[in-house]
């Protein structure tokens, strides 16, 4: 059974980052309804899920997925290229730890954001973004020698590499239309429409999938794909420029 770990939302969500400063402003009552609907569909889908506690000094620490990558037994503990973001680390470093993984922590001046990678097979796509540098990369490759690391550069303006493109597994993603040129991944496509972009970020578990409410076209070519769908509100985290898959590790 896959297990999905998530961290809780802070009281001081409302402050977490976010290009555009949201207007209105961010609803921590309703992000943490929103963080509950979205924990129940990831265990509709069949996952057990471990959630840690949130930690008030780090507001984007509901972001869990860009503080490790893991593969193959072992976890590289992201330096994030946000500095405000790189004390969320050690709780979810125990957590893996206590989950079976050897941890492996990135170093200065690397940094990485986990929302930059996305596995595929034996590849491991890695966006070179605002959050994400060649030295990142560098030590993402040494800590999975297995893999073969790929890097991809990213459109203007997208903050991370899974802001348009998601794994469904057994060689499939999901990525969205005029983003990246679909001849990067070795992959079969599951295209997402430009003007649906934001949906091209959601979370497959076997072939159930946690998909962002609102989004018709999406839903019905990832049914036509074989995917039971179960949508969830996002709009608070949209507002700190989070989605689905931003909010867990999937083990
Ligand atoms: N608010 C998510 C991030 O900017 O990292």
């Amino acid at each position: 059974m896959a297990v999905a770990l998530l961290r809780s939302v802070p009281s001081s969500f409302a402050g977490a980052l976010s290009a555009v400063r949201p207007d209105p402003p961010i609803d921590v009552a309703l992000a943490r309804a929103q963080h509950d609907a979205y924990r129940r569909a990831l265990e509709a889908c069949g996952a057990s899920v471990d959630v840690l506690e949130a930690d008030e000094a780090c507001p984007d620490c509901v972001f869990i997925e860009d503080t490790a990558v893991i593969g193959d037994g072992v976890a590289l503990i992201a330096r994030s290229g946000a500095p405000s973001r790189r004390a969320e680390t050690p709780a979810v470093a125990g957590a893996l730890e206590r989950h079976g993984f050897r941890v492996v922590q990135m170093t200065a001046p690397g940094t990485l954001d986990g929302g930059d990678c996305m596995r595929v097979g034996r590849s491991l796509y890695v966006g070179r973004s605002p959050r994400t540098n060649a030295e990142g990369i560098a030590q993402l490759t040494r800590a999975f020698p297995q893999l073969r690391v790929v890097p991809v550069d990213l459109p203007a303006g997208v903050l991370h590499l899974k802001c348009v493109c998601s794994p469904l597994g057994n060689d499939r993603i999901a990525l969205a239309e005029d983003s990246i040129p679909a001849a990067v991944f070795d992959a079969e496509i599951v295209w997402v429409p430009a003007d649906e972009k934001y949906a091209s970020n959601l979370v497959a578990v076997g072939a159930h999938a946690v998909v962002a409410e609102g989004f018709p076209r999406t839903h019905d070519a990832l049914a036509r794909a074989g995917f039971s769908l179960h949508p969830v509100p996002v709009s608070e985290a949209r507002k700190a420029d989070g989605s689905l898959t931003c909010q867990s590790i999937v083990l």
